[in-house]
This record gives C-alpha cells, sequence and structure tokens, in this order.
C-alpha cells in the first residue's frame, strides 16, 4: 500500500510537476491537498507543455483518479478555465476528477484583500504575493465568520452567506482602500456567478475525505502532490515570507485527510541551485551576472506571475533543514542541466552568525537576513547535459557535484533531471522512475 508525496524543498518550482508526471502511472490517485491557485506547476509531454495550477499535474495521466481535496483553497472559475483548456487540448480523462466538498472557495473580496494586505506590511517589504486571494482565503477559513466551502453552494443558505459576507467585505474594503480605487462588490453579481461555477461543477463535488480514506484501507497507491515548497510552509518556513498553507511533507495528512500511517515514502524534489519568487531573505541569492545567467540558462521566470524568479547558489543548510522536516527519503535533483558553462559552482554549506558558525536553519527572518553564506567551491563543466540518458553520459564535474550534494543534505538521490521532458531524467540506483514512459 505506497502512498508517495513529492514535496518541493525549497521556495517553490523545484520541477515538482515534472516528477508527478513521471510517477503517476504507477499510482491509481493523484491528490492536491494544499495551496490552490499560487501553483504552476509544468508538465512537458512530447512536443505539448502543460502548466497546471489546481488540477492534479495526474490529470495528464489516463485511468487515473485525481483529487482536489479539503486543505485546497479553491477558484472554481480557475478549475473551469483548467478543465476546459485541457478539453480543448484533447485530454479526455477530466471526467476522473473528484474535488472535496470542504474545500475552501475564493471570493472576489478575497482578491482584493490580498492586494490590500500584500501592500500594507509593517517593514515595507511586501511578501509579493502570487495575488491569488490565498492568504485571504485561509484567513477566513481559520477565522470562520466569512468562510464558504464548496459544500455550501449547494445549499439554500449560500445566498444569505454571499449577502452578509459581500456587506461586511465592502465596509472593511472601503475603510482600507484610498476613495478611488474601491469598488464596492455586487453580491447579486456574485451569487449568480458561483451558482453558475457550483453547477458547472456538481459532478466532480465528492467528499473526498472518505473516499481517500478508503481508497487508502483498499490497498490504492496514492500520489501526494505537494503545492509551493517547505520554505514556504507558514508554521516552518520563512514566515512571514510564506504562503498560508502547510506545504512542507507535514502537511500532507491535515490537507488530504489521510493518516500518516499510509504514507510510506517522501520524495525531495531539489533544484541543483535556488530559486525564490516574492519578497524574503534568501542568503544565497547571486542579484549579479551568475544570477542573471542563471535566470537566462534555466528560464526562470514565473509560471503563475511570469516574475523574473530571484537565483541564487544550492544551500544546502536550508535543504538538509527541510528534508528533515518534511521526513524525506530519497531525492530528485532537478534542472542540472542549468548549471552548464558557469564559470565556477558554489554550494552553500553553513551559515555564519555573528562570527559563530552553523549549519542550524535560523527560525526567525532577521536572523535569517544577517546570516552570512559559507560556500564551497566546485569545478564547473562546459558539455550540455540535455542529452545524458545516465550517469556514464555526465561529465565527472557534475557527477562530483550531485554526490557532494547528497553527502552534504545526508540524503540519497534517487533521480537527477537534465531537461524538461520526461526522457530528459536519469536514474541514480533503482530508482521507479526509470519505469517511466517518454
Ligand atoms: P513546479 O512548480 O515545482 O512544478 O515547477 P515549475 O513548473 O514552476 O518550474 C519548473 C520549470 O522547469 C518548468 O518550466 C519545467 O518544465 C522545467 N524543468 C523541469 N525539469 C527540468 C530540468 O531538469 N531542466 C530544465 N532545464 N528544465 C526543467
Ligand atoms: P509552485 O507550486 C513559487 C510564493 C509567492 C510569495 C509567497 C506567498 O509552483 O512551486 P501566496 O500567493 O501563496 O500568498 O504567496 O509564496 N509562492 C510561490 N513561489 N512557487 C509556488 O508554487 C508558489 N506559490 C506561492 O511568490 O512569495
Ligand atoms: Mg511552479
Amino acid at each position: 500500500m505506497p502512498g508517495t508525496c513529492i514535496i518541493g524543498l525549497q521556495w517553490g518550482d523545484e520541477a515538482k510537476g515534472k516528477i508527478v508526471d513521471l510517477l503517476t502511472q504507477q499510482h491509481d490517485i493523484v491528490v492536491r491537498y494544499q495551496g490552490g491557485a499560487n501553483a504552476g506547476h509544468t508538465v512537458v509531454v512530447g512536443d505539448k507543455i502543460y502548466k497546471l495550477s489546481l488540477l492534479p499535474s495526474g490529470v495528464l495521466t489516463s485511468g487515473v483518479t485525481c483529487v482536489i481535496a479539503g486543505g485546497v483553497v479553491f477558484n472554481p472559475a480557475k478549475a473551469i478555465e483548467e478543465l476546459d483548456e485541457l478539453q480543448s487540448r484533447n485530454v479526455e480523462d477530466c471526467d476522473n476528477l473528484k474535488i472535496s466538498d470542504r474545500v475552501h472557495v475564493i471570493f472576489p473580496w478575497h482578491f482584493a484583500e490580498d492586494r490590500v494586505h500584500d501592500s500594507n506590511t509593517s517593514d515595507g517589504e511586501n511578501i509579493g504575493t502570487t495575488q491569488r486571494g490565498i492568504g485571504p482565503c485561509y484567513g477566513d477559513k481559520v477565522g470562520r465568520s466569512y468562510a464558504i466551502r464548496l459544500g455550501d453552494l449547494y445549499r439554500d443558505t449560500f445566498r444569505k452567506q454571499v449577502i452578509h459576507n459581500t456587506k461586511e467585505k465592502n465596509r472593511t474594503l472601503a475603510a482600507l482602500l484610498p476613495k478611488d480605487e474601491f469598488r464596492p462588490l455586487d453580491a447579486d453579481t456574485i451569487f449568480e456567478q458561483y451558482r453558475e461555477y457550483a453547477e458547472r461543477l456538481k459532478p466532480y463535488v465528492a467528499d473526498t475525505t472518505e473516499y481517500l480514506l478508503s481508497a487508502a484501507e483498499a490497498g490504492k497507491r496514492i500520489l501526494f502532490e505537494g503545492a509551493q515548497g517547505a520554505l514556504l510552509d507558514v508554521d516552518h518556513g520563512t514566515y512571514p515570507f510564506v504562503t498560508s498553507s502547510n506545504s512542507s511533507g507535514v502537511g500532507v495528512s491535515n490537507g488530504s485527510g489521510v493518516p500518516a500511517r499510509y504514507i510510506n515514502k517522501v520524495i525531495g524534489i531539489v533544484k541543483a541551485y535556488t530559486t525564490r519568487v516574492g519578497g524574503g531573505p534568501f542568503p544565497v541569492e547571486q542579484d549579479n551576472e551568475i544570477g542573471q545567467q542563471i535566470r537566462d540558462q534555466g528560464n526562470e521566470y514565473g509560471t503563475v506571475t511570469k516574475r523574473p524568479r530571484r537565483c541564487g547558489w544550492l544551500d544546502t543548510v536550508a535543504v538538509r533543514y527541510t528534508s528533515r522536516l518534511s521526513g524525506v527519503d530519497s531525492i530528485c535533483l532537478m534542472l542540472l542541466d542549468v548549471l552548464s558553462g558557469l564559470e565556477e559552482l558554489k554550494i552553500c554549506t553553513a551559515y555564519e552568525i555573528d562570527g559563530v558558525q552553523t549549519t542550524t536553519f535560523p527560525s526567525h527572518i532577521d536572523d535569517l537576513r544577517r546570516v552570512q553564506p559559507i560556500y564551497e567551491t566546485l569545478p564547473s563543466w562546459q558539455e550540455d547535459l540535455t542529452q545524458a540518458q545516465s550517469l556514464d553520459d555526465l561529465p565527472q564535474a557534475a557527477l562530483n557535484y550531485v554526490d557532494r550534494v547528497s553527502q552534504l543534505i545526508g540524503i540519497p538521490i534517487e533521480m537527477v533531471s537534465v531537461g524538461p521532458a520526461r526522457s530528459q531524467t536519469i536514474p541514480v540506483g533503482s530508482s521507479p522512475l526509470v519505469t517511466a514512459t517518454p
């Protein structure tokens, strides 16, 4: 009974979508269980590129059931847009989608609140959210008074909820926004629009907690698709420059409703360097020519917001922390090809703070802001790696890099990725990823 989790171990965009896609064929069910349309997971199948924000990446493989579990904050318009797009591209298998009636629904006021709050931080540095209403929707979920779950959309009380929320949200938004920027929300319009969404999505809505529990008990193979990365975890990441859900391995059970006893493998996804989108401390950032070279070679621009991603060297202090936090068994080292052609390579092995060396990841961002990364320099390679099919095809310097990363993180590397395509995947040892169809 394998329950496998795919968890990003940095600040997101580690190429989780590629690995989920590769592993989907060996599973019966693929589950998104936290986050929402702030995610942008890219899957490349032959000459087709799919960018999924809300639907699990397993949706591209036929015969697999895809689940959006209760821990997700759900934008119905985005889900419909993705379903329509997939259908227009002849991905037929969307029938096997189940959306939890427990997901909290994102409403227009959440987008407005995201804009207001993210330009109003106390220390002047914005979180730089994706503006997808994620934080405000999770805020309402925890606050309870204004929360609306997908199951509520099918009840007679839904109109009353919308009228109540619209009135209250207009009141607070009017107080927060400059007069010329405030546009009152209209309850009737929202009600009609969301009733339409509800009708369209009705065939997919289900009690996914019950479904997943029964599936786990019956020994079905479940793949949990983490969104974001562990350093963005609301409890254990670089708070407050985080997202609003548990995006590290600790979030799998609470988001999906599947207890930890059914999870028997956690795969950590790690980029061969580091990227971050939005604000917040980033000790290994290379805000210079090296960072620009990595950005250009890795095409490091946001999948969702198209923002240029901040780029830097690999930080093994951070990744060792997040791999322990997520209970990682093995690592997929992604985008190794992007490092070709650099003059030399650096890996951060420790931090220095106030003259003291440490390998402990600081719990407070003020400390993280002050750390000086300590680097080890490794020889680079000039060869193009994108055609490599096995470790034997990699230059010695690349092999050394992979080995050293594994040593420093203290976790075996199960797979190395040298390009976006399924076939650009090199197994290390007896990885199950080798069975993937190109
Ligand atoms: P996710 O959010 O973790 O799924 O990652 P994103 O899709 O946001 O970003 C990863 C990007 O890297 C996508 O454009 C992928 O197609 C691409 N990609 C995945 N693996 C590799 C790789 O090994 N090398 C290169 N060059 N690109 C890759
Ligand atoms: P995937 O799943 C990278 C970042 C945002 C911002 C912070 C909070 O594709 O890896 P939010 O909108 O969640 O309130 O924004 O989190 N962020 C991501 N960065 N990849 C993601 O998802 C992200 N989802 C959110 O840039 O800094
Ligand atoms: Mg992404």
